[in-house]
């Protein structure tokens, strides 16, 4: 036979092979029978001395045509044999990858966390109390007489037995002295409730980060320059503060606290109203008479307590002008932060 027929033998014989429809690893096996070091198209090259001298380059065209084809019908199947494979298992290695969404820290968490740390680092620790209050701890020992209209029906939630849902963190004030013996420096952050219309400034709950600290000789200014200093760690170097004369009846004098709004610096904008002044808070003196329900000494001790509403700091920093969306909940604004 001569070595031209051979050639037309081997490629009918590689596709029988081919379509005798071969596993994946069979299909390997036959590449090596073909194409491997010792493969049977390795043996024809070999057998070119054999071969005519005017015909040595048209059968070694042939043989390297052979060559490729049966390198193309290997790959070409076993391409086809992977992919069904991925198909049937479901598997398709060539789709997008699946995101998955990360979660983040509501943004009133995260807002709580950057307050707490600045004041951490002021040398305050931190204490809470519960939700669920005697009116002893949330009005009495914190000087509210008792027909003070913050105990009015349209303010607080009543329980059936008595207690209150706290309207502030101040009575965790209360719980921390009775335990404690001064020096006293705290926060108190957590959850208060307001039986309030509800509209875009008014939930029926929200958040408070209440201070206090309790020593001899602590002094208003010691009060001013610790707000301040919270102020430009947490709003920006440059913003400015101010005390305006208030009522509590906890503290006695009683301020409300303003930083220059952050947005306009101060000239006047939407949000600030065009006062360029923005509230964020209230703070004073501690009363005597809280003292003494606490069974401190209110001629030895002196002491400190302020109070800021955590959404409205958070709506402020970010420029959210609902409260409601922090307890909607919706995906859409709680991805933003
Ligand atoms: N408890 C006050 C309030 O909820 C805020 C406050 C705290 C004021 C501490 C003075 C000192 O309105």
């Amino acid at each position: 036979m001569s070595l031209f027929t051979k050639v037309d033998e081997l490629r009918s014989e590689f596709k029988q092979a081919l379509a005798s429809s071969p596993a994946l690893s069979d299909l390997e096996q036959i590449r090596q029978q073909y194409l491997g070091r010792k493969g049977v198209l390795n043996d024809l090259f070999k057998q070119i001395k054999d071969v005519e001298p005017s015909r040595k380059g048209e059968f070694g065209n042939l043989v390297n045509q052979l060559k490729q084809e049966i390198q193309d019908g290997v790959d070409t199947l076993s391409s086809k044999m992977v992919k069904g494979t991925e198909a049937s298992s479901g598997l398709d290695v060539s789709l997008p990858g699946v995101h998955y969404q990360r979660g983040s820290l509501h943004p009133i968490e995260q807002t709580m966390r950057d307050m707490k740390r600045i004041f951490h680092r002021l040398g305050f620790a931190v204490a809470e109390g519960p939700e669920i209050e005697t009116q002893w701890h949330n009005f009495d020992a914190l000087n509210f007489p008792p027909e003070h209209p913050a105990r009015d029906m349209q303010d607080t939630f009543f329980l059936n037995n008595g207690s209150v849902l706290r309207t502030h963190t101040s009575p965790v004030q209360i719980r921390l002295m009775l335990a404690e013996q001064p020096p006293i420096r705290s926060i108190m952050p957590g959850r208060v409730y307001r039986n309030e219309a509800i509209d875009a400034g008014h939930y029926c709950l929200f958040h408070q980060i209440e201070g206090l600290y309790v020593d001899e000789n602590v002094t208003l200014g010691e009060l001013k320059a610790t707000l301040e200093l919270f102020c430009r760690e947490y709003f920006g170097a440059d913003v400015k503060l101010r005390f305006r004369p208030s009522f509590f009846p906890f503290t006695e004098p009683s301020n409300e606290v303003d930083v220059t709004c952050f947005l306009c610096r101060g000239k006047g904008c939407r949000v600030c109203k065009q006062t360029g002044w923005l509230e964020i808070g209230g703070c004073g003196m501690v009363d005597p008479n809280v003292f003494r329900s606490v069974n401190y000494d209110s001629e030895k001790y002196t002491g400190y307590a302020f109070g800021m509403g955590v959404e409205r700091i958070a709506m402020l920093k970010y420029g959210i002008n609902d409260i409601r969306l922090f307890f909607e909940n919706d995906v859409r604004f709680l991805k933003q932060f």
